[in-house]
């Protein structure tokens, strides 16, 4: 396949661009306290810059405190801001490519805890996702006059961002923020001139156009995202966005950027889709969106895989596609296809560990790219001497360990006990919906072969192997072995683990008893339920599947539901029998029925290997879940760390 179109010169107003892909905005969280610009910002905005990407929309910037939607977004809200833009215009500028930031006010969308006041909005209705996280959180409707006030807020950070030299700005009129508040009947209940009607809703979003454009001039480009629907009950859908769109482009607007749902609506799985929504969910909203525009429209949406960007773009379904968390990915993504360098993308496994970050307000890191955010700490440095290194353990950890050291000069040896790489994703990627993470393993061993790792299966590595080969290295990746409560009844015939019942090396009889309902559980229950069987979970905590995030748990929860599985939750276990479980809720006890119980408690650490050499090499690395079971994306960084250590 050819990726003509994707390649090809575009236009934004008066603006030219190189090609058709577009990063779209992403809140990292990795400004300062203040909303300044930092080193780690700039060096992940270079990495795209230079991946060869046409354009980059920096990410949501608060365009005043209220509105400020994360503990370390970027803001826009004072001069003293424009400084750092500054240098962050410059640094991608150096890579020829065009930039603007998107300007950004939460509204209802956030608490006081990160916007250090009572969150505003066009009518005091709350955000049920807000209520959840602060149950003490009500936002106040913004006077008649505040709302003309916070127009101008928008139009004084489109100047500094003009100020700072990029290229054009993007209104964030998406996602159920505030000018989405302003728009939708569902969250604007005010009587003033700023609601009411179709006209009212739109006078806000109205006015930011009008005065943004008296302050950046006539043929600066302005661009806005928007919901094409919010997908909630009573909100706005593509006609209503269809009738926003021609408004505003009569108001001068210059691309529409569409996406989709607002944070309530976000556990459907379209705004940030994760591994259970198809690919292009949004696409049709755009194309929607064109048939009543003659200006360009941007795509997006897990649309990340290049024939179908390409298939997008030849269709005519949007003249722009936006390639998000692609990028975190693999910031190349661009450049390694225009080179027909395919099979080196690692691309995104829409495993929402990103986004899931970033909403429970930690800094943005990526499961896949360990070098996402730390460019400079994770500095790929070719070594003066070759030592002789000894990676013990093919999981995802082990892989990246090897491929890493060996690009910096090393002779690595990655030895695997059983017959296949991959670890534990191996087994993550066997319940329904979750096949993307073969992709990445897949990605770890080209990376090996790559970059001339000796790989050997079905070897595991002991003191004596240690002994014998003698290498100046080791690096421990063992992995963790499952944990077996100290429960009566554990060693009975009729339980199993359930890594076994997914290697399928036990058999499980109807009906099956899940013990424990965190991903692992609710992954082998799902898996087994498809299968026909009938499985029941039982977790000790008040709900099941809470170390994923929220639109995968929905989906998760959903579909368990559809299968017939039933939950049991806030029920210890005190006993198993041939019979099935004894569990106790409130000092109450109350039997279970079931056939067989898969264990799925949690793990723990298998620091066997580590024990046992430990003294016998002088340079000793354990990395992984040999060190602590934790999340994959936890353990690739210690790989990576390691490779560019040793
Ligand atoms: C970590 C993260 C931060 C995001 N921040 C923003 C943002 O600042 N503004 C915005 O409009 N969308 C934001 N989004 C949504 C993305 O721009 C994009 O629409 C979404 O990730 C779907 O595209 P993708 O599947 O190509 O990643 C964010 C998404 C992620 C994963
Ligand atoms: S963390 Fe997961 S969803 Fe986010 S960019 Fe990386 S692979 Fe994609």
């Amino acid at each position: 396949m050819t990726f003509e179109k994707m390649f090809e010169e575009g236009h934004i107003g008066t603006m030219k661009l190189e090609n058709r892909i577009v990063c779209p905005p992403m809140v990292r969280n990795w400004a300062s306290e203040e909303g300044l610009v930092t080193d780690r910002l700039i060096n992940n905005y270079v990495a795209i810059a230079a991946g060869g990407v046409g354009m980059i929309i920096v990410e949501a910037s608060y365009i005043h405190p209220i509105g400020k939607g994360f503990v370390n977004q970027l803001g826009i809200y004072d001069d003293k801001c424009i400084e750092g833009l500054k240098a962050l215009a410059v640094a991608i500028h150096n890579h020829g490519v065009k930039a603007g930031v998107q300007i950004h006010h939460a509204g209802r969308q956030t608490i006081p805890e990160f916007c250090g006041g009572q969150p505003v909005a066009p009518s005091p209705k709350p955000c049920g996702i807000m209520k959840f996280l602060d149950p003490e959180y009500s936002p106040r409707e913004l006077t008649t006059e505040e709302v003309g006030l916070m127009a101008d807020c928008y139009a004084e950070a489109a100047r500094r961002n003009k100020d700072a030299g990029f290229d054009f700005v993007e209104i964030h009129g998406a996602h159920g923020y505030l000018i989405t508040q302003f728009l939708s009947p569902y969250t604007n209940e005010r009587t003033d001139k700023y609601g009411g009607d179709f006209a009212g809703r739109m006078r806000f979003v109205l006015e930011i156009v009008e005065k943004i454009r008296a302050k950046v001039g006539p043929d600066y480009p302005v661009t806005i995202r928007l919901s094409g629907s919010e997908f909630m009950e009573g909100g706005i859908d593509i006609a209503y966005t269809r009738k926003i769109v021609q408004e505003l482009d009569k108001a001068g607007i210059d691309a529409f950027h569409i996406s989709g749902e607002i944070y309530e609506s976000y556990p459907q799985g379209r705004m940030i889709p994760p591994m259970a929504t198809p690919a292009a969910p949004l696409v049709e909203l755009a194309t929607a969106v064109k048939e009543v525009t003659s200006k360009p429209v941007i795509t997006v949406s897990k649309i990340y895989r290049p024939g179908l960007v390409e298939d997008v773009l030849v269709k005519n379904q949007a003249d722009f596609v936006a390639i998000g968390r692609s990028l975190l990915a693999d910031p190349e993504w661009p450049k390694k296809v225009k080179e027909g360098r395919l099979g080196e993308i690692n691309y995104c496994i829409t495993c929402q560990g990103c986004i899931d970050l970033l909403f429970s307000q930690q800094d943005v890191r990526c499961t896949v790219n360990p070098w996402c955010g730390r460019e400079e700490e994770l500095e790929i440095k070719p070594v003066p001497t070759a030592k002789k290194v000894m990676v013990a353990g093919g999981g995802p950890a082990g892989m990246e360990a090897a491929w890493v050291a060996a690009q910096r000069g090393h002779q690595v040896t990655l030895y695997e006990k059983n017959h296949q790489l991959g670890g534990q994703m191996v087994l993550a990627a066997m319940p329904p919906t979750r096949d993307d993470i073969n992709v990445f393993t897949r990605y770890q061993i080209r990376q090996l072969a790559k970059n001339g790792v000796s790989v050997i299966t079905g070897k595991e590595v002991t003191p004596e192997l240690v002994n014998e080969e003698k290498p100046d290295v080791i690096i421990i990746a063992t992995g963790s072995c499952p944990t077996k409560p100290d429960i009566p009844g554990v060693d009975g015939t009729n339980v199993v683990d359930a890594r076994d019942v997914l290697r399928g090396t036990v058999r499980c009889r109807s009906p099956i008893i899940v013990a424990g309902g965190g991903l692992v559980g609710c992954g082998v229950a799902e898996w087994l339920a498809q299968k026909g069987e009938k499985v029941k979970i039982v977790e000790m905590l008040e709900n099941v599947a809470q170390d994923m995030g929220l639109n995968d748990m929905m989906m998760l929860l959903d579909r368990l539901s559809k299968l017939g599985v039933e939950i049991f939750t806030k029920k210890r276990i005190t006993k198993i029998d041939l019979h099935g479980v004894t569990v106790e809720e409130e000092g109450k006890a109350e039997e279970i029925a079931g056939e067989t119980v898969v264990l799925a408690m949690g793990a723990r650490p298998d620091q066997e290997l580590t024990e046992a050499v430990k003294g016998q090499v002088l340079e000793l690395y354990t990395v992984g879940d040999s060190v602590e079971p934790r999340k994959s994306m936890d353990a690739i960084y210690e790989g990576a760390k390691a490779g560019c250590q040793v």
